[in-house]
């Protein structure tokens, strides 16, 4: 072993990809008219029991159709995680809002509930959870607060497809649940996204802005300046091969889990997100390494590169980035999102992962830890 290039991630196609992307492909229907997006779209509303679930063409943008169909715009706050993917941030950018970056629980990594309540202002209509890395956030809490506070909460569930909260799928919290079906994703339509919600209305908005803001009854006729954010038949023929496999693929996804853990369980230095009793997917396996600095994590990456191991950074602090830097809520108090960040390396995960794949790169890791701390 250590010749064989072990990636970070996989799409794994078990069913029916080939059959149906090949099917959509001879009937012609290639752009976004065509059967496969509203069965896409009814297979992924029915697995989550959503009324509606409206297909996009990646996950970013689902997030902002998201926001744009609940009226989010100019002056209004959303509170987002400072610990995140850009794209979370970036949707509130897209609508003239402000991102209001609060920093992380230690415990779970996502958005903390007490530094929601700290961040809310007369301009907050909304808060943003993320699901990182298919670890459910506090969605009971965070409910709770949006009650009090009458604010919308779109769920960023980009990572998370399956994982459940309170025995209820992440997802159906909040007004919309936004997925993402990039290629490196728990199901992928090469690029894709998917928008949920039991709200007709938002339903119907988002329909519409997804199709340039087009009059359902008036071909040609626009109420609202809107975007072209369709998904394509064959992206959807794709995704319902897919659909038909998702358990299979998250259960693929737990045995890689339990693996990593019975390798790394035993180290003192290695300690993962807290899963609260929850039920995570095991979107990306991801591990804080104590006493890291960004140098010593990259140093670790590189040696694991030299190994033939592929490894990705956990995602910088949103705060980081100049361009957010008016945006921070409490300018140097986002003590967790920085240290997590500092110490975080996410490993491979793919379903086709062996045994002893896994064993070989935690072995490696935990060589390269002591290494880099010497
Ligand atoms: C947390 C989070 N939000 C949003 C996105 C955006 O999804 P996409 O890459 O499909 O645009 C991603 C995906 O990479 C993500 O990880």
């Amino acid at each position: 072993m250590g010749n064989k290039q072990i990636n970070i991630a996989r799409p794994t196609f078990l069913g029916n990809e080939r059959k149906y992307v090949l099917d959509a492909l001879d009937s012609g229907w290639v752009s976004s008219i065509g059967p496969y997006i509203d069965s896409f779209e009814k297979s992924f509303a029915a697995y989550h029991g959503a009324k509606h679930a409206i297909a996009t063409h990646n996950g970013t943008i689902a997030l902002h159709l998201a926001l744009a169909a609940s009226g989010i715009g100019e002056g209004d706050e959303v509170i987002v995680p400072d610990l995140t993917f850009i794209a979370t941030a970036n949707s509130v950018r897209y609508c003239h809002a402000t991102p209001i970056l609060t920093d992380v629980s230690p415990g779970d990594w996502n958005i903390s509930p007490e530094e929601v309540r700290k961040a809310i202002t007369p301009a907050t209509k909304a808060i943003l959870p993320v699901h990182l890395y298919g670890n459910p956030a506090a969605m009971k809490e965070i409910m709770e607060i949006a009650g009090e506070h009458n604010l919308l909460v779109i769920e960023d569930c980009a990572e998370a497809l399956g994982a459940l909260y309170q025995e209820r799928k992440v997802g159906t919290f909040g007004d919309i649940g936004c997925f993402s079906f990039f290629g490196n994703k728990i199901i992928t339509t090469g690029e894709g996204g998917m928008c949920i919600t039991n709200n007709d209305e938002l339903a119907e908005r988002m329909r519409i802005l997804r199709d340039h803001g087009m009059n359902r009854n008036k071909k040609y006729w626009y109420d609202h300046p809107g975007f072209n954010y369709r998904m394509t038949n064959m992206q959807a023929a794709l995704g319902l091969a897919q659909m038909e496999q998702v358990d299979k693929l998250i259960a693929a996804r737990d045995e890689i889990y339990q693996a990593y853990c019975s390798e790394l369980g035993a180290s003192s230095v290695v300690r993962l997100q807290d899963v609260n009793g929850q039920r995570n997917v095991n979107w990306m396996f991801t591990v804080r390494i104590t006493g890291m600095t960004f140098d010593r994590r990259d140093a670790i990456m590189d040696m694991l590169k030299d190994l033939c191991i592929d490894s990705r950074p956990v995602f910088y602090p949103i705060s980081l980035m100049p361009f957010y830097h008016d945006a921070i809520y409490t300018p140097g108090e986002l003590i967790h999102s920085f240290a997590i960040s500092q110490e975080g390396i996410s490993l491979p995960t793919y379903v086709g992962l062996t045994r002893e794949e896994i064993k070989f790169i935690a072995e490696s890791l935990l060589g390269c830890i002591e290494i880099a701390g010497e």
